[in-house]
């Protein structure tokens, strides 16, 4: 999408644009220090807590954690698109912006137009649910107690019986077939083109900005298969979009203060589930929709909270469901609990059944994933026998390995000796040895994330050093050169985004502290990036975090450190790779000598 405005257009306007002005014009600020304070537009405060960076060109929101740039802002306050944000702000500070017009302006086009197609056909379920035709799925919205205010609401609607209800109504209007194929409405068939949804109710999937983008459609009553859903298309990837979230995510962001959360949010596993508990009166919830949870569906619940609470079925299925989503945790930048559903209920029937006051108590009284997790391998076994011992110690220290924070790691392995009634060093004895012996599984554990290891590239989740070299070097760039940090360090890094704004930060003059970091993110960033990018640079000095100049050089120092030692790894196993390959002696020496050489530096 990006591609359509040149990315170095796109960093001018990053450079030029006056991020405090564009954000004054929504929301009054007061000046804090060097920088800028105000209330919220993202969530409801009575002290201020949002921040505008103006020289860095950045803000964030310490209350509920939303972060970005000048363009982001745009996007996610006034529901721009990218394009939109970028040709608005280029137009107002006067950067002419010269569009290429390559294969992406086309997909950006393609992309509105699925988009109204979408917008078109849920008008039309809409309207027939409301008709004769929709009568019997009217009924069986009643006997599941959907009031009509909830199915407004959720837009629900009806793709009546027959092949070419939708084909015909979009043919009418001129819209060619091939376009409801591509939108996931219709399929091709060997006489033509014909609806995908015939005779079912049509919960419509939008966007958090309330765009349609798919559609599942559940039988009335019963039949196979019961539900369902649009394909994958340009517009819908089952594995980002939550469900509901248009509606539920002001109430997400509400919810939680009771247990000093920044908001908090319930995640279900359909449709049905969300809009009983929604219509039950409980708010903050969001749907996977018969997919796992991925890291793209917890970087849009960033957006709305830190907090989830995980609801799961009884059976052991749902235990291990709960048990992969570890990886997804271990960052610690969103933190979940596990509610387990009581035997053959779930979501619907349970409030349906005992009201909101039951299913409150379920999700409030959910134990944190991982103690829940570790409370199922102490089940599993008899601490009273040394063996028993033994396997706990096995099965829970790759539980512990998933945290990537040392005190979190700590925590855990300080609760695991308590109930072990080891010293907590063995524990990190234990998780040590297997650090090193099973390189292969610990890093399957410390996965980030679902799609991580899925290859795929949309999500940004950089590694410790990453964040901390990241974030010193944008608050304090001349601090670069006295910690030497040098381009072969940066060479060790993997996140391309923090990469190249380190590279540039290195190459350029630095003047003083004041450099607009917005400006150096590359312009193919995806905002979702940038905003996880914003959020590493931004330092909490409410938590203390950074407090002096002399804790940001010593943080980097280490950070250095860290990279020669991996560095010095890295060469090592260059040199034990070439060795095992050398047949002629004189050479097999010299390697040698090298691999020693490399190893008495310190
Ligand atoms: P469930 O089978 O738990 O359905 O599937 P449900 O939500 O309780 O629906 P009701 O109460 O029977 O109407 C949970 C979710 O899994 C997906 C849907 O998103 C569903 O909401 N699913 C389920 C499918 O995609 N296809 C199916 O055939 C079944
Ligand atoms: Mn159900």
């Amino acid at each position: 999408m990006a591609g359509i405005i040149p990315d170095r257009t796109i960093e001018t306007i990053k450079e030029r644009a006056d991020i405090l002005e564009v954000i004054s014009r929504y929301v009054p600020m007061k000046k804090a220090g060097v920088n800028y304070v105000g209330l919220c537009p993202f969530h409801r405060e009575k002290t201020p807590s949002f921040t505008v960076y103006r020289d860095k060109g950045f803000y964030k929101c310490f209350g509920c954690g939303k972060a970005g740039d000048v363009i982001g802002f745009l996007m996610d306050l006034e529901g721009m698109s990218f394009v939109e944000a970028v040709t608005d702000l280029a137009a107002r500070y006067g950067i002419p912006v010269e569009t290429e017009s390559s294969g992406s302006a086309k997909k950006d086009k393609k992309f509105t137009r699925l988009l109204e197609i979408n917008r078109d056909a849920q008008a039309f379920f809409y309207e027939q649910l409301k008709g004769d035709r929709g009568r019997r799925a009217v009924d069986y919205l009643k006997s599941r107690d959907i009031e009509g205010k909830t199915a407004a609401l959720f837009s629900l609607g009806y793709a009546p019986g027959g092949w070419e209800n939708l084909v015909e109504y979009f043919k009418k209007r001129g819209v060619d077939a091939r376009l409801l194929i591509d939108a996931g409405l219709a399929i091709q068939g060997d006489r033509g083109p014909y609806d995908r949804f015939r005779d079912r109710i049509i919960f419509p999937i939008k966007n958090r900005r309330g765009e349609t983008v798919g559609f599942g459609g559940r039988v009335i009553d019963t039949g196979e298969p019961k539900y369902m859903n649009s394909p994958e298309t340009p517009v819908y990837h089952k594995g980002k979009i939550l469900y509901g979230l248009d509606v539920t995510g002001s109430a997400i962001r509400r919810e939680g203060q009771r247990r000093q959360r920044q908001g908090w949010a319930v995640i279900v596993e359909g449709y049905m589930d969300l809009i009983a508990l929604y219509q039950g009166g409980v708010e903050n919830v969001a749907a996977t929709l018969g997919t796992a949870l991925t890291s793209d569906h917890l970087g849009e619940l960033k957006r709305y909270t830190k907090d989830v609470t995980l609801v799961f079925d009884a059976d052991e299925a749902g235990a291990r469901a709960a048990e992969r989503t570890l990886p997804l945790f271990g960052e610690g930048s969103i933190y979940a609990t596990v509610a387990v559903l009581p035997d053959g209920e779930d979501p619907d029937s349970l409030i349906r059944k005992g009201g909101r006051e039951t299913f409150m108590k379920l999700v409030d009284e959910a134990p944190e994933l991982f103690t829940f997790c570790l409370d199922r391998v102490f089940a599993r076994h008899d601490i009273d026998t040394v063996r028993g011992q033994s396997a706990v110690l096995e099965e829970a220290v790759p539980i512990i390995a998933v945290k990537h924070q040392k005190h979190e790691r700590d925590y855990y392995i300080n609760r695991v000796a308590d109930r072990l009634g080891v010293r907590p060093e063995s524990v990190l004895t234990r998780l040590t040895q297997m650090r090193h012996a099973r390189p292969g599984q610990q890093r399957q554990h410390e996965a980030r994330s679902e799609a991580d290891a899925e290859g795929k590239p949309d999500s940004l989740t950089p590694s410790r050093i990453e964040r901390d070299i990241f974030k010193v070097a944008v608050n304090y760039p001349h601090l670069i050169d006295r910690a030497g940090l040098t381009h072969e360090h940066l060479e060790l890094l993997e996140t391309e985004a923090i990469k190249s704004v380190l590279f540039r930060l290195l190459d350029d003059e630095k003047t003083g502290n004041a450099i607009n970091v917005s400006s150096l993110i590359p312009g193919d960033t995806p905002p979702e990036h940038t905003e996880i990018l914003v959020n590493i640079a931004a330092i909490d000095r409410e938590k203390n975090e950074i407090p002096d100049e002399e804790t940001a050089l010593s943080m980097l120092l280490g950070c250095v450190r860290t990279l020669d030692r991996q560095k010095k790894r890295r060469d090592i196993r260059r040199i034990d790779v070439q060795l095992k390959e050398e047949t002629d002696e004189k050479r097999q020496q010299e390697l040698l000598e090298r691999k020693n050489k490399i190893i008495r530096q310190t």
